[in-house]
């Protein structure tokens, strides 16, 4: 036969990378990172209602759900190894200055009670911003059309204040006001609560950009602004050095650990700031990220599964110690 290929080496060279490629057990043996079902933390949407399970269209396989659902969600997450959550609410009422964000009895407080009771082991992160609370869609109070900083970030320690009352061992700051860490670490220090909730630890959404990637999500929490953009308070995609000056404020100011968004398009900057500061990183695999790997799948275009990991593998490649992700069930199920 002429296309045998001889197995005689003719080479003469000392390195042949491939020795250690053979064999599934050479390649699991030399693999530089890993991916475990702890590393990740699995987002839900929490509405009103009872028994309310509904799709978001540009999200296959992410719901809106009622307090009962998410507790059954939760609870299958934790079931799959998945253990932490990162809450968002829909209110069952908006206004200007967002009053059911810091609401006791409204969704995401009661999600975050009803999971502790059912699943205490599990950690429960609120994501802590008032764009869908408010009826302008605006992460903060305006003025005119201008988010007032200060006026923000009074509220926004309330709102944190809400959710540690609730039970969250993680609070996460997701709207980009200046000086809102220290705020709602003061707020959760204030001598009034006798250190009930010094043990809340803040993760800042330290360097949020101002992505087109978050689509799929203002769909999925009612958040789109009803004017304008996020542009005067999240960062421009071209900075990074801005980024590692965010990192360090938000330390400085109390943050116990931070946050790079979107991840998939800023793995560099994941990776600066995971150079730069010896703090748990989390990157967050959004909404935009997650719909583009969930359309090509569902046109064929790719294979989702291995997509999905490399994905996952390359966010903690470049850094990440905490992967946020809509695949989070997908990926524990696929690693078990
Ligand atoms: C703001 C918030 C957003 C996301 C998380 N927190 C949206 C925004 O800034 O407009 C986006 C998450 C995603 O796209 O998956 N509360």
């Amino acid at each position: 036969m002429t296309d045998t290929v001889r197995a005689t080496a003719t080479l003469d060279v000392a390195h042949r990378p491939r020795r250690l490629r053979r064999s599934a057990a050479l390649r699991d043996l030399v693999r530089e990172t890993r991916l475990s079902p702890t590393d990740l933390i699995y987002p839900l949407f929490v509405c009103e209602g009872e028994g309310v399970r509904r799709e978001v269209p540009s999200m296959p396989g992410v719901y809106q759900l009622s307090v009962d659902e998410a507790v059954t969600e939760a609870a299958a997450a934790a079931a799959d190894g998945i253990r932490g959550v990162l809450l968002f609410g829909l209110p069952a009422a908006k206004d200007p200055v967002g009053s059911a964000a810091d609401d006791d009895a409204a969704p995401v407080q009661a999600a975050v009670r009803a999971i502790k009771r059912a699943a205490p082991e599990l950690l429960v992160t609120t994501d802590v911003c008032l764009c869908e609370y408010t009826s302008h869609g605006h992460c903060g109070i305006l003025d005119g059309e201008t988010i007032v900083n200060d006026a923000t970030v009074e509220r926004l320690a309330s709102v944190a204040l809400s959710h540690a009352r609730a039970g969250a061992d993680i609070v996460a700051p997701s709207d980009m006001m200046d000086g809102r860490v220290g705020a709602i670490r003061d707020a959760l220090d204030d001598p009034e609560y006798d250190g009930r909730y010094t043990e809340v630890a803040i993760m800042s959404y330290a360097a949020k950009y101002c992505s087109a990637f978050y689509g799929p999500f203002r769909d999925a929490a009612d958040s789109a602004p009803a004017f304008g953009d996020r542009r005067t308070h999240q960062m421009d995609p071209g900075n990074v050095a801005e980024a590692l000056r965010e990192v360090e404020l938000d330390l400085a100011e109390g943050a116990d650990n931070v946050m790079v968004k979107p991840a998939v398009h800023y793995l560099d900057v994941v990776a600066a700031v995971k150079s730069e500061f010896n703090v748990p990183l989390a990157a967050y695999h959004v909404s935009g990220e997650y719909a583009m790997l969930k359309a090509a799948a569902r046109n064929g275009w790719i294979d989702e599964p291995r997509a999905m990991m490399e994905t996952l593998v390359a966010i903690r490649r470049a850094g990440a110690d905490i992967v946020i992700t809509y695949y989070a069930r997908d990926a524990a199920r696929a690693l078990a």
